[in-house]
């Protein structure tokens, strides 16, 4: 019992000492993300492919190659979770970061989840829009404008087209959101194994790197 009492009064002690200390471990700056990514939307403005592949390009160059993958077709996935469905690409995943490509040429609705992590999410190509309960108007993000999701705070949105997302902080956290739609809905167990490989491919290759 005393030992219970221990535990529940340590762990919220343990989460937000290690919570304090996270930051040290990311790599990627947002601002330096919409930078970027404002270059290459000057560049091929209307050609996302295009885009996308010059993007990956100069984040390789800021980055390092060993800290973002290549762009390879068959490396893309659905993501379907909080009612909306797009796909995407893992361009680094580690413990405490994701960046990805994101999004669809179609168009879709839904809620953003509930993370233990910020999330930055560039519009690239076409737009998105958002709403915060209580808000009657909605918020616009047009190519080169960045969304910023706060941690624990959650939105309904609306994307038609691409983005290159940043999310900072527990990312094994974030999994079940991404996940579950499979169990409760698509039964798409191809997909959600190509998630969980390309994910595990990225935080086990960046533990051997030494990026945590
Ligand atoms: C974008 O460029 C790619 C590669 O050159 C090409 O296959 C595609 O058709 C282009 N898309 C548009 C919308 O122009």
């Amino acid at each position: 019992m005393r030992g219970l009492v221990c535990l529940l009064v340590l762990l919220p002690i343990l989460y937000s000492t290690i919570d304090t200390i996270l930051p040290r471990f990311f790599m990627f700056d947002p601002v330096r993300l919409q930078q970027l990514s404002q270059a290459s939307i000057e560049k091929f403005p209307d050609n996302a492919t295009l885009l996308m592949e010059d993007l990956q390009a100069s984040l390789r160059a800021e980055y390092g190659d060993k800290h973002i993958n290549a762009l390879r077709k068959d490396a893309w996935f659905f993501n379907n979770a909080g009612g909306a469905m797009g796909s995407m690409i893992i361009l680094h995943a580690s413990v405490t970061e994701y960046l990805i490509f994101f999004g669809t040429p179609l168009g879709t609705e839904g809620h953003s989840g509930v993370h233990l992590a910020h999330d930055y999410f560039t519009i690239l190509n076409g737009e998105q829009s958002i709403f915060y309960p209580g808000d009657i108007e909605p918020t616009v993000y047009k190519p080169g404008s960045q969304n910023h999701l706060p941690k624990g705070r959650a939105v309904q949105y609306i994307l038609n087209g691409w983005a290159l997302e940043l999310a900072q902080g527990w990312i094994p956290s974030m999994l079940p959101f991404g996940f579950l739609d499979t169990f409760t809905s698509t039964l798409d167990f191809q997909n959600l194994w190509n998630t969980i490989y390309w994910t595990a491919h990225g935080i086990i290759g960046q533990l051997l790197v030494g990026k945590f």
